[in-house]
């Protein structure tokens, strides 16, 4: 045995519990608001976090140190004070913004709440339905999401539709699918006042908060608890949107092509989805990993609950082109976004 490749596996299993403590550390400081009270205060003392905060002393006080070690926080040992540096602010104190980080810290307590779950599928089959997570789930889901949803897909992505862009302008149609709390359509409804903008999820719990959402924004927007295909309305579309969903979908190529079916003229499917290599040497860093992850505790898991593909997260490029094809649609150009996370295909019938 070589001993030195052991303890390089040590090192890395302390690692990784340390990753996933730092995440639940993480956590609590995005939920309390504690990165929020640090931020932008320089150096600070644990009395002053905790009445910045208004949180529990001793809660608070070993939250800074499990951050200290964590490398979160920089910590003066001199002076006893705790610093968040602006440029992780910039990322964990940011909530709203599209260079938020600490909406993803939210996914770990629903998704490995199932754990026990998912060890029991992988001796007996079967998965966990998208219904039997926690409500912090689908918040978890939009936490994350929502940011670039409200900044980034009508001022930059759709930027690359411009012939969809104009048809909104025009009365056009939209239509999310799988569109969780909402906010895909309530982006596109508030830049295309004249668009009639309609989201579809099978989950009833999202669809009541979509609703309350865009009643809260005063927005127009229509949602509808059901699957695409169960739609009652028989319209055409200019925009249809999968944003993480397309590997969810326990029946990826029916819905496909009855969304083929639902474009107009000229119309595009915009699908968005995990940002992985085809090939698993390609994908051996954080963010795949993480992908995997996401994947094993939630998204091929919820997809073999209903009997379906499982395609999971890091389905890849070409898996995921084939199925466009597979599907009958006539081309699907990977759009020049610049993202860390996602990849774009517009899709044409
Ligand atoms: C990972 S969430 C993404 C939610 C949202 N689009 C976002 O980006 O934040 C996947 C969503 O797909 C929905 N979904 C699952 N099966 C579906 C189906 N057959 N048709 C439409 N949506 C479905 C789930 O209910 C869930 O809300």
């Amino acid at each position: 045995m070589n001993k030195d490749k052991m303890r390089v596996m040590a090192d890395r299993v302390f690692r990784d519990m340390a990753g996933g403590m730092a995440a639940g550390l993480a956590f609590v400081g995005t939920e309390t608001g504690l990165f929020r009270a640090m931020q932008g205060r320089g150096a600070m003392t644990e009395s002053e976090v905790v009445n910045a905060s208004g949180l529990q002393a001793r809660y608070v006080e070993e939250w800074l140190k499990g951050m200290v070690a964590a490398s979160y926080l920089d910590y003066d040992a001199q002076a006893a004070t705790y610093t968040l540096p602006d440029e992780h602010a910039f990322l964990l104190a940011s909530d709203g913004t599209d260079h938020f980080m600490g909406g993803m810290f939210a996914m770990l307590p629903p998704l490995l709440a199932v754990a026990p779950r998912v060890a029991t599928a992988c001796r007996d089959g079967g998965g966990v339905p998208f219904a039997d997570y926690a409500p912090e789930c689908r918040h978890a889901i939009d936490h994350m999401n929502r940011g670039n949803y409200e900044h980034r897909l009508v001022d930059y992505w759709l930027k690359q539709l411009p012939e969809v862009s104009a048809a909104l302008s025009n009365g056009g149609r939209m239509l999310d699918v799988g569109c969780g709390r909402g906010f895909v359509v309530l982006a596109v409804k508030k830049a295309f006042p004249d668009a009639e903008c309609i989201g579809v999820d099978p989950d009833a719990a999202s669809i009541a908060e979509a609703r309350t959402s865009a009643a809260a924004a005063g927005v127009a927007a229509r949602y509808e608890a059901t699957t695409s295909d169960a739609l009652a309305d028989t319209g055409k579309f200019d925009l249809i949107t999968l944003c993480d969903v397309l590997h969810d979908l326990p029946a990826p190529i029916p819905v496909l092509e009855g969304l083929r079916a639902r474009l107009a003229p000229g119309g595009v499917l915009l699908v968005i989805e995990p940002r992985v290599s085809d090939n698993l040497e390609e994908n051996i860093n954080p963010l795949a990993a993480m992908f995997y992850g996401f994947s094993m505790f939630h998204c091929m898991t919820q997809s073999l609950a209903h009997g379906g593909a499982g395609l999971g997260a890091c389905l890849g490029p070409t898996r995921t082109r084939a199925l466009f094809a597979q599907a009958g649609f006539s081309s699907a150009a990977t759009l020049d976004i610049k993202s860390p996370t996602n990849l774009f295909y517009a899709v044409r019938a």
